[in-house]
């Protein structure tokens, strides 16, 4: 049995059809369902949802040999798991923006609201630059409108939300897409079983 943890929402219904696809169906799979574990037991395989940044701790504890989780939540909580496939989906970045006219005041600390806060201590640390974080939990493109930070560090994908605000990127940190994470002792343990999942996925993800 290989359990799966899947982040709820629209990449883990992308996730969860990709793995479908290559063979690992889960017949007891319901989407209307509250249900949050479904197993199937003829497959061998066996799924749970839950909210995106918790796959990562679901696999570093074991509860889940595999999960499907956004390099930019790794890179935020850098969980102590095998990262082991690219899925090429859920594709955006991770940068850094702020109102259009803004420009770097280099005199004080740069005020910076974001959700990834190690992202963002990380990135300024290696520019050498002074920062105050500013942790927001959504809705971070308020921020600088209302001038409580000089800039955002968060993740942008098709551009509308910035453009709306009239905020632009100024810098891309990089780029994310959604990884194949194991949990280190299952991919001891259940070597076989994971790298022919792996195989299945990286066969799918190259023949799109
Ligand atoms: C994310 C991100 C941006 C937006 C970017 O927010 O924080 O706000 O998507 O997407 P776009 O470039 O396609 O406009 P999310 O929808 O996850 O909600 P949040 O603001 O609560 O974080």
């Amino acid at each position: 049995m290989i359990n799966i943890a899947l982040p709820k929402g629209r990449l883990g219904d992308k996730a969860y059809a990709m793995l479908a696809g290559v063979g690992y169906r889960c017949s007891a799979y319901n989407e209307n369902s509250r249900k949050l574990v479904f197993r199937d037991e003829e497959g061998g395989v066996s799924y749970f949802w839950v909210k995106p940044a918790d796959v990562a701790v679901y696999v570093e504890r074991g509860a889940a040999d595999v999960g499907v989780v956004g390099k930019d939540i790794i890179e935020e909580g850098e969980p102590d798991v095998y990262e082991l496939a690219d899925l090429k989906m859920g594709r955006c970045k991770m940068c850094v923006a702020a109102k259009c006219d803004w420009y770097d005041d280099t005199s004080r600390p740069l005020r910076v609201a974001t959700k990834f806060v190690n992202v963002a201590k990380k990135y300024y640390s290696k520019l050498g630059r002074d920062i105050e974080v500013i942790k927001l939990n959504g809705s971070i493109e308020l921020a600088p409108i209302l001038g409580m930070s000089d800039v955002i560090v968060d993740i942008v994908e098709t551009g509308t939300t910035l453009r709306e605000n009239n905020l632009k990127v100024f810098a891309e940190i990089f780029p994310v897409s959604a990884r194949l994470v194991a949990n280190k002792a299952a991919y001891k343990f259940k070597n076989a079983e994971i790298l022919s999942l792996v195989r299945k996925l990286n066969d799918e993800v190259s023949n799109d």
